[in-house]
């Protein structure tokens, strides 16, 4: 794709201080983006937004939190007097056998991994149907189409992404605004790298088309290709970017 294609356009990428998050803010910033790095982790979101040049930011939010995430909207439309492409990126990825995630566990999942993506919509949309223009993209997960073991709490979290995508761009489409979701499968970032995941490499590239670990550079261009304009007539659909694991 032609790089400055996104040249005037504001983008806020929540969990982008590292791992897939920060591939795509680095991918839409090289595209022309201005990024705001939105993270839990605001030390890690301020430098890679700082990494990011011109006017790009990073700063530090709760995506759970309804407070912090009003505040995120103040601040973005302050600094760069516009919202137009969302990537909500941010979540948690447990690694835990169904039955020995408490109702205290499961919530804790649900706060990050769907309210976030609700709280985060809801102050993104506002913004963009003063415009009539929004790109608004939701990382989900192959485990939702896979049933992958020991992530039952997360892959509820994440189905609930995917079905409120559909929803969502049905809601906000005579507003200009798209609403698509992205489902990478296990994919090298620095979270996996440091978890359990991490064993489970060579078994998902044997159910691979592709036989080699995906990167975070493999999801971020999909994504890139959402925000833009030229994807202005893709809407409410999931998109699995997992070198060929899930058919779907
Ligand atoms: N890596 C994979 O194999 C894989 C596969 C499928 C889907 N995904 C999805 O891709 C996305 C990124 O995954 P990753 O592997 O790069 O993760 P990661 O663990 O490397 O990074 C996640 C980032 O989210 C941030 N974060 C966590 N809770 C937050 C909160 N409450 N508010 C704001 N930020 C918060 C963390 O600080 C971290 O910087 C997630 O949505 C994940 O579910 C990842």
């Amino acid at each position: 794709m032609e790089r400055k294609v996104l040249e005037g356009r504001t983008a806020v990428v929540t969990g982008g201080a590292q791992g897939i998050g920060a591939a795509i803010a680095r991918d839409l910033a090289a595209h022309g983006a201005t990024v705001v790095v939105a993270d839990l982790n605001r030390s890690g979101a301020e430098r890679v937004g700082n990494e990011l040049g011109g006017d790009c930011f990073g700063l530090g939010v709760d995506v759970g939190d309804e407070a912090q995430v009003a505040g995120l909207c103040t601040e973005v439309t302050a600094r760069t007097g516009r919202w137009d492409i969302l990537v909500n990126n941010a979540a948690i990825v447990p690694f835990t056998s169904w039955d020995a995630v408490d109702f205290r566990e499961w919530r804790r999942i649900m706060r990050v991994n769907l309210d976030g993506v609700f709280l985060m919509c809801r102050s993104a949309s506002d913004e963009m149907r003063k415009r009539g223009y929004g790109r608004i993209v939701n990382i989900a997960s192959n485990a939702f189409f896979a049933g992958t073991p020991n992530m039952a709490a997360y892959i509820a979290a994440k189905g609930g992404v995917v079905g409120f995508t559909r929803a969502l761009a049905t809601e906000l489409g005579t507003f200009g605004i798209t609403v698509n979701a992205v489902s990478p499968g296990l994919t090298a970032s620095d979270g996996v790298l440091g978890g359990p995941h991490a064993a489970s490499f060579d078994f998902v590239q044997s159910l691979q088309a592709i036989k080699r670990r995906g990167e975070p550079e493999d999801i971020a261009p999909v994504v890139t290709f959402l925000c833009s304009e030229e994807a202005r007539w893709v809407t409410g659909s999931t998109f699995n970017v997992d070198g060929g694991h899930v058919r779907h």
